[in-house]
């Protein structure tokens, strides 16, 4: 978990291929959603371009679906889910009927000034879904350097959805840090500073799960 902007898909796609996991991130099921016109695509558009949370019931089935697939028996790691408590009960109860526990919840922490830095820059591919930023990868053209697939700007990212974003991050999902704290597996790990460094630091802290 962190803010957005904090590079949570940044390091997942790290950390899930180090650790040859799925990374299941529900902005990007979303995305994929939207891109491809179904109902749920449609539905969660009009949240997602607000910066407001897609209601919990629909985010909930969608999650329940992706953790059913075959892929996830071993392990995953979850990006942006759960963002608020009500998602995270029902998630620990989903877990329990399946045997199943987190081990650990990763919180990247970082200044709002930065996170506004990030996300004014950010770019994604079309193709590969790789995350890139204009300034801090230098980027000259709009392609992938991975796939050579067309970047695009995210609709969310424009100033005004972002601060609005940072504030639903405040009121709804930063109260998960205390509900993680007090089950132990909280881990605040610094976010600031070059993507590898901060990996690992992730992946010193995943170390004694493995
Ligand atoms: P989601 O896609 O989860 O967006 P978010 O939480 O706002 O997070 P971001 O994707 O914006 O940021 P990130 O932390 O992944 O940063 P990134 O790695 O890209 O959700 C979008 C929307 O979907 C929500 O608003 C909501 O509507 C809906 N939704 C999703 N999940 C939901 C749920 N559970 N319940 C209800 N609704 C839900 O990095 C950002 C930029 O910084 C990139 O350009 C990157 O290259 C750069 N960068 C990363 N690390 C560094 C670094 N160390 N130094 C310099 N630049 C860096
Ligand atoms: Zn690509």
């Amino acid at each position: 978990m962190g803010p957005p902007g904090a590079g949570k898909g940044t390091q997942a796609q790290f950390i899930a291929s180090n650790l040859s996991i799925p990374k299941i991130s529900t902005g990007d099921i979303f995305r994929a959603n939207v891109s491809g016109g179904t109902d749920l695509g449609k539905l969660a558009k009009s949240y997602m371009d607000r910066g407001d949370l897609v209601p919990d019931e629909v985010t909930i089935a969608m999650v329940r679906d992706r953790l059913s697939e075959g892929d996830a028996q071993d392990g995953f790691l979850l990006d942006g889910f759960p963002r608020n408590v009500s998602q995270a009960e029902v998630l620990r109860k989903m877990l329990e009927e399946w045997d199943l526990a987190l081990d650990l919840v990763l919180e990247l922490v970082v200044e709002d000034d930065e996170v506004v830095r990030r996300l004014a820059g950010r770019r994604t591919c079309s193709q590969c879904g790789r995350i890139w930023h204009v300034e801090f990868d230098d980027k000259k053209d709009d392609l992938c350097d991975a796939c050579g697939g067309a970047l695009f700007q995210r609709d969310d990212d424009k100033e005004e959805t972002v601060r609005h974003r940072l504030e639903v991050y405040q009121e709804q999902t930063a109260p998960l840090v205390d509900f993680y704290a007090n089950e132990g597996i909280l881990v605040g790990v610094d976010a600031t500073g070059p993507v590898e460094e901060i990996t690992q630091r992730a992946m010193e802290a995943i170390r004694p799960y493995l």
